[in-house]
């Protein structure tokens, strides 16, 4: 941490104007992609997030299929001009860890079990980066999987709270991110509140672990409503339609 810099003045005011427990701005949309099974894009602050779904499908390689599920392949890619100093296109050792644990937080909602030998292809494009890019990766894929009817015991809502200045932050931004004490990105699975994703780096107290978890998980069912939200709008022209006749 780099002390000369203030992340929370001392009004309680963050870098960008917002309180602690404040998110970004967020905006998602389902069905942007008309070629994939299922899609979504994602706002969160700065960070600009396609997810796209297909399947499921025969899978490729061959040997990596299942035959009692369907498994879930998640490529997340962060694109050459996401970022401002450019970074290498293709995929590195970050990219990989990213879409390992998507895909496992994924499988944990999707009913694999009805698609032996099938894969269930999920592609995250982050077009924008400023922070906490797998979590809207993961809250986007999410969406985009509900659009495409996959049969899901729920969604996953996914934020990171992190800790600079000392103070608690929920959905660090890339400044408090670069210049903040730890980041603790979580997913859960709403209707039972159980913790599909989990990781940290930096260092925080029991006691701030604890109340890092609770601030995050309350923010997961915030971002679930978003979700939904945006599930009712992709399908509620036809009502309207209806009612309108
Ligand atoms: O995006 P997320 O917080 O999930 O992952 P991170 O590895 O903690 O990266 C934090 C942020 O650093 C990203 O969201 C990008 O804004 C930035 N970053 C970058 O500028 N160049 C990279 N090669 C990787 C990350």
């Amino acid at each position: 941490m780099d002390s000369d810099i203030v992340m929370v003045d001392d009004k309680g005011k963050r870098v960008d104007g917002r309180e602690a427990n404040d998110l970004r701005p967020m905006k998602i949309e389902a069905g942007v992609l008309p070629n994939a099974d299922g899609s979504a894009y994602l706002e969160i602050g700065k960070n600009k997030v396609l997810a796209a779904v297909y399947g499921p499908r025969e899978c490729h390689p061959r040997h990596l299929q299942d035959p009692t599920k369907a498994i879930v392949q998640c490529k997340y890619n962060m694109q050459s001009y996401s970022v401002s100093d450019r970074k290498r296109p293709g995929p590195d050792r970050r990219s990989a860890e990213i879409s390992k644990i998507i895909s496992e937080a994924l499988e944990s909602v999707i009913l694999t079990e009805l698609f032996p030998r099938a894969s269930i292809d999920v592609y995250i494009e982050i077009m924008q980066a400023n922070a906490g890019t797998r979590c809207a990766g993961l809250t986007a894929a999410s969406v985009a999987l509900a659009d495409a009817g996959m049969p899901m015991r729920d969604l996953v809502p996914s934020v990171a709270v992190g800790k600079a200045d000392g103070k608690l932050l929920l959905d660090l931004n890339k400044e408090e991110d670069n210049f903040g004490e730890a980041d603790l990105p979580l997913a859960i699975i709403p209707k039972t509140d159980e913790v599909v994703l989990l990781q940290m780096d930096g260092h925080m107290t029991k006691e701030e672990f604890d109340s890092a978890m609770k601030t995050g998980v309350a923010a997961c069912h915030e971002i679930y409503e978003m979700q939904k939200d945006a599930l009712r709008r992709r399908y509620s022209v036809g009502e309207e339609e209806e009612v309108e006749e």
